[in-house]
């Protein structure tokens, strides 16, 4: 065998996993996606060629092994202990006095303050920087082995400690800074809510289950037997504490962290070291209303005494060591009348039930409405009309009905059914062999015809041709399609509500500068289920025109990098669609019938060079990875964090606190149609 490409294996196998660390543990990547892929792809063919040169800890290894009957169990070196709770600052006052009692030196000590992440604990084995076991925590003194699931989370570092990268170059570690011959590591395990969100929409409108809360979905997703199924779910981790070093100890709380971060862990940014309890506290209380910043849930802070020798000493109440002490935050969960079930009509034609409340406050914010999910949740659940709920907000996420609470019913309560007609159109609906949702199928419903114009005029980059507009076009039929769009006549816009001279001069202008996008834009723009932005993009360089995409086989199509099967059936079914083929018909005459252009990605690659961009909120029609995508080719650099090196914030729908942040420092922000704009070069 060749010894320059074991070598060159090795050598690449650094790099992924240093690029794998910067994006995932760091979340400031210094490569894009495309590149990042190149030296993955150079690595499965070298491996494939010489599968002897599979190491266990290749970045290759993360797909996940194969599927499990059941669980190993695992006894964890020293047990995984749980929280004492304090509620306030005299709880926490009073578990200090309680400790002071017991050692003289609790009176001097400093104190570790982090955020308590509510996700589920796991233990990391290394041998000799070698990752070899994940539990999950169990009963705290035995849990189950995980290794498998937990090699797909690509925050969990195969090997430690990291090695450093300068300009690309690889360059070793200090080598006194080799790992213990045995190392076990504690952590938490999640997933960022942001990306519970996206999961969820994805899902949703897909027809398929979405998830009820981001805990329960990380801690099913980790014992998933068939780890192929934990790594499609975007769980990701912060540590903490070690449980057992050999040939070594760690003297400080505060060091522990610096010490994991330095190895290759992920830890928080946001830990601090205090020299008073006072000062602890006051850190502590400060989070309560910043709680939404961060990208995980926290359900309070945990107060540690920083000495670790100290805390050991201390001792254990039950589960509970005295050296720390959870400061639990208000719980953000409320009861309310569930009064109405109302129901969404999506593009693509799924209902989705929403939850009218009465109007109640959750951690500062008034909640009217939240989501149900499906309504195979609201039967299982035995939600009924008129209940009192549980409704809950975590992170940042839009509110859930936890369920209902039974107790509280008066014997008013109505069971609630599914409609069994489209509530905007009357047809009746459908439900497809497994998938959960219920789907309005008739093309011509004038909800999904709303969100189909919505979705077109927006990707078309139609100003001033919004939500409002849309809604008023297909009320009054001036539009039965999104072809449509285009024969609008300004004497028509005349007669809408709202329309003067102006404004209907200024929308025909932005119709008519439609016309000329280009062809990625305009397939994209039709809304063909699963093919996003990105994905336009490719097909129009591959197919060249329409004429050429609308007669592709399913085939023809899976040779464009990216689709799968089902993606290329969703394409040849919406063109084989009569409704569907009219429309083309219409764009054509009206000339809007572009020829692809150089790739997106040539034409613009650089433009966004040097500039870094953060994404919040649902973007109208670019999913979260589409929008990094486009960014990323463009030579810009996508973050999860704004801060003063923030140059763009990318502002969806419902941004939460990272658009206040984005304010409060003066960062510029801007819309997706903006972005794409930018993109785009002008
Ligand atoms: S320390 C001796 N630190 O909260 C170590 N726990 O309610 C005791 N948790 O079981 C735990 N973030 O799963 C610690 N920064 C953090 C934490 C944390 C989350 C979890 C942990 C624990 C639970 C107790």
């Amino acid at each position: 065998m060749p010894k320059d490409l074991a070598a060159r294996a090795g050598e690449l196998r650094q790099e992924i996993q240093f690029h794998n660390y910067r994006y995932h543990v760091l979340a400031s990547p210094l490569i894009s996606d495309a590149q990042f892929d190149e030296l993955i792809n150079e690595l499965r063919e070298i491996e494939a060629a010489h599968p002897e040169l599979i190491t266990p800890d290749s970045p290759t290894q993360r797909v996940g092994g194969e599927p499990v009957e059941k669980f190993e169990k695992s006894r964890h070196p020293a047990p995984i202990l749980s929280l004492g709770n304090a509620f306030n600052a005299d709880g926490v006052r009073a578990w200090f006095e309680r400790i002071a009692k017991l050692d003289d030196r609790v009176e001097r000590a400093k104190f570790v303050v982090e955020p308590k992440i509510d996700g589920l604990t796991v233990v990391l084995h290394y041998e000799n920087g070698l990752f070899t076991l994940g539990a999950t925590r169990g009963d705290g003194e035995v849990g189950e082995v995980v290794t498998e699931n937990l090699k797909t989370v690509k925050a969990v570092p195969l090997r430690i400690p990291i090695q450093k990268s300068e300009g690309g170059r690889m360059k070793n570690h200090p080598s006194s800074f080799s790992p213990p011959p045995m190392l076990v590591v504690r952590g938490e395990a999640f997933i960022p809510p942001e990306k519970f969100e996206a999961m969820n929409a994805r899902l949703a409108a897909a027809g398929a289950r979405t998830f009820v809360n981001p805990r329960n979905t990380a801690a099913g997703a980790l014992r998933q037997l068939d780890p192929k199924l934990t790594a499609a779910r975007p769980i990701t981790l912060l540590c903490y504490a070690i449980v057992e070093m050999e040939n070594g100890s760690i003297p400080t709380q505060w060091e522990t962290l610096e010490y994991l971060r330095a190895l290759g862990f992920p830890v928080t940014d946001v830990a601090k070291r205090f020299d008073s309890l006072d000062k602890a506290i006051a850190y502590c209380e400060a989070w309560v209303d910043k709680r939404d910043r961060l990208d995980y849930e926290t359900d309070g802070m945990v107060i540690k005494i920083d000495d670790l020798a100290l805390a050991a000493e201390l001792g254990v109440v039950g589960k509970d060591p005295r050296g720390a002490i959870a400061f639990k935050f208000p719980a953000r969960e409320v009861t309310t009348k569930l009064l109405d079930i109302g129901i969404n009509v999506g593009r693509t034609g799924v209902l989705t039930p929403t939850a009218l409340l009465e109007p109640v406050e959750i951690g500062g914010v008034t909640v009217k409405q939240a989501t149900l999910h499906n309504f195979d949740y609201i039967a299982e659940k035995d939600i009924r009309l008129g209940d009192t709920i549980l409704l809950k907000r975590a992170g940042d996420v839009i509110p859930y009905v936890v369920g209902p609470l039974p107790d509280a019913r008066t014997g008013k309560e109505k069971v609630y059914k599914p409609p069994k007609k489209c509530p905007t159109c009357g047809e009746a609906v459908e439900q497809f062999e497994g998938e959960v949702a219920y789907y309005c199928v008739n093309a011509a419903c004038p909800d999904q015809l709303m969100r189909n114009v919505e979705h077109f005029v927006a990707v078309m980059d139609m100003e001033g041709f919004g939500t409002r507009i849309s809604e008023q076009v297909v009320a009054e039929k001036l539009v039965k399609d999104i072809a449509d769009v285009f024969s609008i006549t300004g004497e028509q816009l005349l007669k809408l509500e709202g329309f003067a001279e102006k404004k209907a001069q200024n929308l025909l202008a932005s119709i008519e500068a439609g016309k000329s996008r280009p062809l990625a834009q305009l397939i994209s723009a039709l809304g063909i289920h699963g093919v996003g932005y990105v994905m336009s993009g490719d097909l129009a360089v591959h197919f060249g025109s329409l004429d050429a995409l609308r007669k592709a086989t399913v085939d023809q199509l899976q040779d464009v990098e990216g689709v799968g099967p089902s993606t290329a059936e969703a394409v040849v079914e919406w063109f084989a669609r009569p409704g569907n083929k009219k429309v083309l018909d219409k764009l054509k005459k009206a000339g809007v019938w572009p020829k692809a252009e150089p790739k997106p990605k040539g034409a613009t690659a650089g433009f966004l060079a040097g500039k870094t961009f953060v994404i919040t909120g649902t973007l109208p029609t670019l999913s979260r990875d589409d929008a990094r995508k486009l960014i990323q080719d463009a030579g810009g650099k996508v973050t999860d964090n704004v801060s003063k090196k923030t140059d763009y914030l990318v502002v969806g729908e419902a941004a939460g606190s990272k658009l206040e942040k984005a304010r409060s420092l003066g960062v510029a922000t801007v819309d997706e149609a903006g972005l794409k704009r930018m993109i785009g070069g002008k």
